[in-house]
């Protein structure tokens, strides 16, 4: 959700008629959220999407707790987290609470079929790879270093190059949306928010597709997947309008914070959903009072964090390429030997950072993945 958008054909109002130029009419559909308080999208149809021909039970995506007996911090090596398949299967839960569920995913192809969370607003992060999001909405391209974010009930599909793919997968129970401290009263970007309304790419409608047949989408509720089988392709989207859509937002169009002394994180929060703060660490300047502490604070939060690397602009960065879980009881803070080399130079870090209010649970997919030594690494 972020601001009225309209493609292709639709009616002057709303829940009027759209004719077709050869007789008849268009089908419309309201597509909306939290009730229908929240953001909302019409779509106009060649199709009625409701003919569903047979529904079938799918493999389910279970989400296992792991207890590991103790609460302490962790530090993950996704490169072990392996899956293959489309953007569902390819996905390995790593960690959850009552508000989302924390995943990696290592897709190697779109698939056959057509996917749709009927429970969850995702959000993604691209760690590697680029490729197509095609929706209903719509399509747009993907690359490293992007947040994409499907609102639930859209059917869609991600279309990965050749190549090596890693996403970060992130399901909230509760909307994912900008920061309203970031918006005004009507919910445009204030000018000092960390991105505006100019840096999202949005989906563009392409001819709709009229075919008939079997069109398989996974419609994903929870741990259950059930494959819904319709009559006509789920594409037959003629135009559109809302508020309600897919986009992407990259890191490298994040404006960030910095100050004389150290800022904390949630400055550079980029999205949010009930009890989930996403920020990304993008370069910036390093503090540049005199006696600016020569690192970020040791810290004891009253929240979990889960902080993935992604890249460094230096030959090597401290941790790149790991997931670390920080536990609100344990406090961490910099490691040893990663002071800042100077004041008023740029931090080289590429991240995202999750700053999550109830306690996490990892999940048995973690253990392997698991570094046990990682709480005294602050030695
Ligand atoms: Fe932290």
């Amino acid at each position: 959700m972020t601001y009225y958008l309209r493609q292709g054909l639709t009616p002057a109002k709303h829940f009027t008629i759209l004719p077709r130029p050869e007789g008849g009419r268009y089908y419309e559909e309201l597509y909306n959220s939290a009730g229908f308080d929240g953001p909302a999208s019409l779509l106009y149809r060649l199709h009625r999407p409701t003919r569903v021909l047979h529904v079938e039970p799918e493999s389910p995506m279970p989400v296992e707790a792991w207890d590991p007996g103790v609460v302490r911090n962790h530090s993950i090596d996704p490169s072990l987290l392996k899956a293959s398949g489309d953007i569902f299967d390819a996905r390995v839960p790593i960690a959850f609470n009552r508000d989302l569920v924390y995943s990696v995913a290592t897709p190697d192809t779109g698939g056959e079929r057509f996917l749709r969370n009927g429970a969850n607003d995702e959000l993604y992060v691209v760690v590697e790879g680029k490729g197509t999001v095609e929706s209903i909405f719509g399509s747009f391209r993907y690359e490293p270093l992007d947040f994409v974010y499907i609102p639930r009930g859209t059917t869609w599909r991600l279309l990965p190059e050749e190549g090596q793919q890693r996403l970060i997968v992130v399901e909230t129970t509760t909307q994912i949306a900008p920061l309203a401290r970031y918006r005004n009263k009507v919910g445009q970007f204030l000018s000092r928010a960390v991105y505006s309304e100019r840096d999202l790419r949005v989906p563009t409608l392409a001819d709709p597709i009229d075919e008939t047949g079997e069109f398989a989408v996974a419609v994903k509720v929870g741990e259950v997947v059930s494959r819904y089988v319709y009559e006509t392709h789920p594409f037959d989207v003629v135009g559109w309008d809302g508020a309600l859509y897919p986009y992407a937002l990259n890191m490298r169009d994040v404006e960030p914070f910095s100050g004389r002394v150290n800022l904390d994180p949630d400055l550079d929060g980029v999205f949010e959903s009930r009890g989930v703060l996403v920020a990304a660490h993008v370069p910036a300047r390093f503090p540049d009072h005199p006696q600016a502490i020569p690192n970020i604070p040791d810290h004891n939060t009253d929240c979990d964090e889960i902080f993935y690397r992604i890249a460094s602009e230096a030959d090597v960065g401290p941790g790149v390429g790991r997931v670390t879980v920080h536990t609100r009881a344990g406090g961490h803070g910099a490691k040893p030997g990663f002071d800042r080399p100077e004041p008023g130079l740029r931090s080289q870090l590429w991240g995202v950072i999750l700053d999550i209010v109830e306690p996490l649970q990892l999940t048995v997919n973690a253990i392997d993945a698991d570094d046990p030594d990682y709480p005294a690494a602050w030695l």
